[in-house]
């Protein structure tokens, strides 16, 4: 009886923890959240959602949290139902992933987790759209977006926070398809850290001009700001120094004393 008892709890807890939960969504929007969101989702988690909107409508499905154990995890994005050949994005990590937008009526998202280790999940928020709309092509990190209709004809411009360079295009336009639809032309631009300036905590750091050793570049403009603690000094020590003569110069300053430097 111990025996046949145990079997049965271990069927009771692999039934538990191998629960399948699909769900299909109605709603012209809502939110998404994988099970146990925030608090890890259940190992061998098998969930499909299946978004379906009126007709001549299109989803935008837009994360709020992501977080996944990295190519083991994976949520598949179907555009339509979840067939091989629909398959969108297969997303993974801990990246919060740009918006996705439908081409058609239906958005389809399979959770599937493997036998170990979870992360926090996910939450995305999704709306239905009408069709001449190309959806909220997403908010850069350390970057701005100016424009905030996104039908055809729109564009939307990006720029980056100081201290970034913007690696893609600047401006995105919604364009019409022969589809029938709307599509951004070009892919979210991304923000790079150019290298240059940036703020630096804690014991001691290094600061580089760009592309150190080999020379820096024409017109850099780059500003460092090295903190401390209260009643902290904080010595700076040049191990190498080459700046053209008379043309390029570093300036040195300081919150307090400013005489002295
Ligand atoms: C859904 O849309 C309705 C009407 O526009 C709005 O009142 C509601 O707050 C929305 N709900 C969510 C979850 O976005
Ligand atoms: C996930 O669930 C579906 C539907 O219940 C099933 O057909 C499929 O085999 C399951 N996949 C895995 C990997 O468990």
């Amino acid at each position: 009886w111990e025996r046949v008892s145990h079997l049965a709890l271990c069927l009771f807890l692999f039934l538990l923890t191998a629960q399948n939960c699909s769900y299909t969504l109605h709603s012209p929007n809502g939110t998404i959240e994988s099970p146990g969101y925030p608090y890890g989702y259940p190992n061998y988690a098998n969930c499909t959602w299946v978004i379906v909107a009126a007709e001549h409508n299109r989803i935008q499905l837009v994360f709020q949290g992501f977080a996944l154990e990295e190519d083991f995890d994976i949520l598949s994005v179907y555009d339509g139902p979840p067939s091989p050949g629909n398959l969108r994005t297969r997303l993974t990590g801990f990246q919060l992933p740009s918006p996705i937008v439908s081409t058609g009526a239906r958005l389809t998202l399979w959770l599937l987790s493997d036998y170990a280790v979870s992360g926090q999940g996910f939450k995305a928020v999704y709306e239905a759209l009408p069709s001449y709309t190309c959806g909220n092509p997403g908010q850069l990190i350390n970057g701005h977006q100016q424009g905030s209709t996104f039908n055809i004809g729109d564009k939307i411009r990006y720029s980056c926070s100081s201290g970034y360079v913007l690696e893609g295009h600047t401006t995105l336009s919604c364009l019409a398809t022969s589809a029938g639809t709307a599509a951004w032309d070009f892919p979210l631009p991304y923000c790079r850290d150019d290298g240059c300036g940036g703020t630096l905590r804690g014991q001691s750091g290094v600061i580089k001009t760009p592309n150190y050793p080999a020379e820096y570049n024409n017109n850099a403009d780059c500003t460092w700001t090295v903190l401390a603690e209260p009643g902290d000094t904080i010595a700076l020590v040049f191990s190498d120094f080459q700046l053209e003569d008379d043309y390029d110069l570093l300036e040195v300053s300081g919150t307090e004393g400013s005489s002295q430097w």
